[in-house]
């Protein structure tokens, strides 16, 4: 039986165990996954905090249930030791793939996790980049690390590209539930990938190539940047007529056809919409091709925050008060409703921007007990407990982020002074400035 077969043949009756190398938000669902769809799975992370949790049964990501992993025992190992991955039969990274400090793709985890694994790699194994990236990525960057004269890709090893496409805290779709594309560094890679994965969720969608792969997730945020980018504009131009954008978007969605809705809010978050398009931006430079839609979806969204801090001051000047030394407490630290994640998160660049004008700022987020330290943002701020009184002692309350766990009736009781960029609040309500 050829080395492809007999992998297929263990994948099917799981005695193939699989290695998920980055335990983040995508990995660590990755690894419930593959437990419950009976896997043993080794879980390797640089990060001993991350290694230490899962050993004592912690989850660190709050809307991450470890489920299956805790009773599994034997069959869920995490570990910083990456020769453990000659164990392993089949490697999926889920490692970032931020952007540096000139806003260019940096690869230097995907490249770091390839090399950590490439020493122990064996005839048969099977590599997935899952990583969200440019196009070409696969082909160009990890190939090259992996395949030596005697250990060639699509017939020693098989390498394939499966972007991720998480959305952290909707109850409606799981790991298992969404589509997985796929797309193979050759026919016998593809076979193999779309074995692998159709034994761990419902639906895989192969696809020709990992560029095709890696282009449709790009394209997919890419298409929520701009659509994003769109409302958030029309916001504007909405507030500057005295019309509810919110309103309109309601109305515009009763079109059963050709529409689909998006949300203005006070700028993109997330370790994705904001950082993937531009992945591609940096590679279409190399084709000399400008990509000029994603440049200006990324310049409007990058200027919400700014939008949202001005009406804070429209507000407060309407009331006689300058930002400077004004309370204002923001409500809420995460970039999107429901989940703990504040990474690239605009309340976290308005709070900034308030305590650089003067305010006395604090923040409420029932997911966020302390803002943590990161690369661009130093805030060190604790999260308050809201209560009537310390509603009532501020001069201003903004509605940053639409958690399902704030009593927004009673911050609209006790608040005396509103600034809404999310739309909670319907418009005409006394003290409500839409932002
Ligand atoms: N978060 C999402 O909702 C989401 C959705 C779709 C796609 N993605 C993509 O998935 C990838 C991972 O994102 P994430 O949100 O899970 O990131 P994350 O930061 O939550 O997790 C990444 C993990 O990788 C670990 N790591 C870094 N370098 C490593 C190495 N060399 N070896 C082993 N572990 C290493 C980090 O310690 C961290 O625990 C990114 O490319 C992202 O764009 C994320």
């Amino acid at each position: 039986m050829s080395g492809k077969q007999q992998l297929i043949e263990k994948l099917g009756d799981r005695s193939a165990v699989i290695g998920v190398v980055g335990l983040g938000y995508v990995g660590l669902p990755l690894c419930v996954r593959c437990v419950d769809a009976g896997y043993r799975v080794i879980g390797f992370d640089t990060d001993p905090e991350k290694i230490t949790a899962l050993l004592e049964n912690r989850s660190y990501i709050e809307h991450i249930d470890l489920g299956n992993l805790l009773p599994a025992g034997e069959r869920f190992h995490p570990t910083g030791d990456f020769s453990q991955c000659t164990e392993t039969d089949v490697i999926v990274l889920c490692v970032p793939t931020p952007l540096n400090a000139h806003r260019q793709p940096d690869l230097s985890y995907v490249i770091g996790s390839v090399n950590a694994v490439a020493p122990y790699l064996h005839p048969g194994h099977v590599v997935s980049l899952e990583s969200t990236t440019y196009p070409g990525t696969t082909e160009e960057e990890v190939r090259p690390l992996l395949e030596k004269p005697n250990f060639r890709c699509g017939e020693d090893f098989f390498l394939v590209y499966s972007p991720e496409r998480e959305d952290p805290a909707n109850p409606e779709f799981t790991t298992r539930t969404i589509p997985k594309i796929v797309g193979g560094s050759s026919p016998a890679c593809l076979e193999i990938g779309r074995a692998f994965y159709g034994n761990i969720v419902d639906e895989v969608v192969p696809v020709s190539s990992t560029q095709t792969a890696e282009m449709a997730k790009i394209l997919e945020n890419t298409y929520r940047a701009v659509n994003v980018a769109l409302v958030n504009e029309l916001k504007l131009v909405a507030d500057a007529m005295g019309i509810d954008i919110f309103e309109v978007i309601r109305a515009a969605a009763t079109k059963p056809f050709g529409f689909t809705a998006f949300y203005p809010g006070p700028g993109l978050g997330g370790h994705c919409i904001p950082i993937d398009p531009f992945y591609l931006t940096w590679k279409a430079h190399s084709c000399n091709i400008a990509t000029k839609f994603i440049e200006l979806a990324g310049e409007i969204n990058t200027q919400m925050p700014d939008y949202v801090v001005s009406k804070i001051m429209e507000a407060l000047n309407d009331r006689g008060k300058a930002v400077r030394g004004a309370k204002v407490l923001v409500l809420g630290a995460a970039y999107k409703k429901n989940v703990d994640d504040v990474r690239e998160s605009p309340s976290l660049v308005i709070i900034e921007q308030l305590l650089t004008l003067g305010a006395e700022v604090s923040y409420a987020d029932p997911h966020v007990q302390r803002i943590p330290k990161m690369r661009k943002h130093d805030l060190a701020m604790e999260s308050v407990r809201i209560s009537p009184e310390i509603l009532a002692a501020c001069d201003c309350v903004l509605v940053a982020t639409d958690h399902d766990r704030f009593d927004w009736r009673m911050i609209a009781r006790h608040a005396p002074l509103i600034v809404d960029s999310r739309g909670v609040y319907p418009s005409g309500m006394a003290n409500l400035y839409r932002a």
